[in-house]
């Protein structure tokens, strides 16, 4: 699978246009996520990664994008709480961000955002969408630790 091509990144954007364009998701760009990677970045990367799975997969390839874009739409500064809080506090508090910026959520919608954080916390993931969402979470946290994300093109594709 070529993780990125310009076909992929407009049938992806169509999906999401209007929340990327956002003031709340652009926000995200001056929210450190992890070392070297904003939280925009990392939801941006997610979002596309977990749009290929659930496309792949023959799921709702719009829901994925969406939930991805917004599971860490936390909009806070993650260093003021410990770790351990923060790993489950975060998704509650982008839930209800993201459920202010869409003018409420679905149930689906919100479990994909309430369970990225399984099984380290204890909410599962309800739907395809929601487990896709999930696994892309870690598959990119552990590219950006590594700083493999660069190579993927992500970077310069999600700064423009
Ligand atoms: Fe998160
Ligand atoms: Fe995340």
């Amino acid at each position: 699978m070529i993780f990125w091509n310009e076909t992929n990144w407009r049938s992806y954007c169509a999906c999401v246009d209007d929340l990327l364009h956002s003031d709340e998701v652009r926000s995200m760009r001056t929210i450190r996520h992890h070392p070297g990677v904003s939280c925009y970045e990392h939801s941006v990367f997610v979002s596309y990664m977990a749009f290929r799975l659930a496309r792949r997969w023959g799921m709702d390839c719009r829901a994925a994008a969406r939930g991805g874009l917004l599971h860490d739409l936390y909009l806070y500064d993650p260093h003021t709480l410990r770790s351990y809080r923060q790993c489950f506090a975060h998704p509650v508090a982008a839930a209800r961000n993201a459920a202010a910026l869409c003018g409420g959520l679905s149930a689906k919608e919100e479990n994909i955002i309430l369970a990225h954080m399984w099984p380290i916390a204890v909410r599962r993931p309800r739907s395809g969408e929601a487990f896709a969402v999930c696994l892309a979470d870690k598959i990119c946290a552990i590219a950006e630790v590594l700083r493999i994300w660069r190579r993927l093109r992500m970077c310069r594709v999600v700064l423009g």
